[in-house]
């Protein structure tokens, strides 16, 4: 049995007094510098207010620092990371650079590097946000995705024989390690616990295909839920998620499941809480001294750069989960509530352009609701 993965722990502000936040900040690129500005600029604002000494360090890492050097990140870029709690990533994904590169290099790396085994997404319809879901509103759709996030077939194995000649043979495995699906199982129930709303985890897996490696995720699975009695069980195939998800999203309270399919249902998950202008997401590294990295799930959106009408709701958001997980909850807490003041009572939509504000502004009306909350 692996080692109880801890979640964090439960600081309040006062026992937090004196501690400096460090926060390790990679704008990227695109639309990632604006986004991540207006995210800064709460921080400031709730630090102010809840009394939080908090320290930031830039690194330039992204498509024109890869264009410039040749390297995605330099040597010892890993290890100066390593050295904050948190990094806050705006985003990654350049027009000039093949796709694959900045995501296998920076992205991917860092998750790797820093066993940032907890991809946790919220997905939480906020007050007068649109969802393409008929006749669901925000209490219909609030559950959140624990997708592990350090193998499958994100593990990069695999490899070509006879590339290039009509007989070429292409593997991409697929690895799911005991050990591995153990640690964001048992992750998922202490959590479901936590958040204490339906009480209910469902595993999203498909046993009826992948029968070694996900029947390893289901033996698993039920072994950790006998040690959570109070924690109801469900089990949807993956496709038959897509599904309900749209349907019924209410039946949801935690879902855990694998890399690649944590991937592909939480597009799907963006979209009906409000599209990528609204979802966050965080990579944990639940452990005692671990770096963890927080982001706006949005791509870089090289269309819109520079023209301010990018929605920086999501990466305020990310910065709501990096303060809850250093250890800030009320701080945390503070940022949601000013964020749903603004999407339910100013902002027009949360699609880039159509807002009714530019970027810096939406960042203006969150730090003004802070005042009030
Ligand atoms: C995500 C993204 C990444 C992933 C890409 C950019 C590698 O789609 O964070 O969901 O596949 O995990
Ligand atoms: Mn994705």
């Amino acid at each position: 049995m692996v080692s109880v993965a801890t979640l964090p722990e439960e600081k309040t502000v006062e026992s937090r007094r004196g501690e400096v936040l460090r926060i390790a900040v990679i704008p990227g690129d695109g639309t990632g510098p604006e986004v991540v500005a207006e995210a800064l600029k709460v921080l400031d604002a709730v630090a102010k207010l809840e009394n939080i000494q908090y320290e930031t360090k830039h690194f330039d890492y992204g498509g024109e620092y890869y264009l410039r050097t040749g390297e995605v990140l330099p040597e010892g870029a890993l290890e100066e990371l390593g050295k904050f709690p948190a990094i806050l990533l705006g985003a990654i994904g350049h027009p000039k650079v093949p796709p694959g590169i900045l995501e296998r290099g920076l992205l991917l790396a860092i998750r790797f590097h820093f066993d940032q085994y907890i991809n946790l997404r919220p997905v939480k319809l906020y007050p007068g946000v649109e969802t393409p879901l008929a006749g669901k509103g925000p209490e219909d759709i609030d559950f959140v995705v624990v997708r592990e996030n350090t193998e499958d077939l994100y593990c990069g194995m695999g490899g070509f024989f006879r590339k290039g000649t009509p007989y070429e043979v292409a593997t991409q495995i697929a690895i799911y390690t005991r050990k591995g699906c153990e640690r964001c199982i048992r992750w998922a129930f202490e959590y479901t616990r936590k958040r204490n709303k339906k009480r209910k985890l469902t595993l999203v897996a498909k046993t009826n295909v992948l029968t070694y490696g996900h029947d390893l995720w289901w033996r698993t699975f039920q072994e950790v839920a006998r040690e959570y009695p109070d924690i109801q069980t469900d089990y949807n195939h993956v496709d038959a998620c897509c599904m309900w998800m749209v349907k019924n999203p209410e039946q949801y309270d935690v879902i855990v499941t694998t890399n690649m399919f944590g991937d592909i249902i939480t597009d799907l998950a963006a979209i009906i809480q409000g599209g990528m202008g609204v979802a966050a997401g965080a990579n944990i590294n639940p452990e005692p001294g671990g770096t963890s990295m927080f982001e706006p799930m949005g791509g870089s959106a090289p269309k819109y750069t520079g023209l301010g009408v990018i929605n920086p709701i999501a990466c305020i958001a990310a910065l709501a989960m990096l303060l809850e997980h250093c250890g800030y909850p009320r701080a945390a807490e503070r940022v949601q509530k000013a964020i749903q003041i603004v999407t339910g009572t100013k902002m027009k939509s949360q699609a880039a352009g159509k807002m009714g504000y530019t970027t810096s502004q939406v960042g203006d009306l969150v730090v003004e609701a802070l005042g009030a909350v």
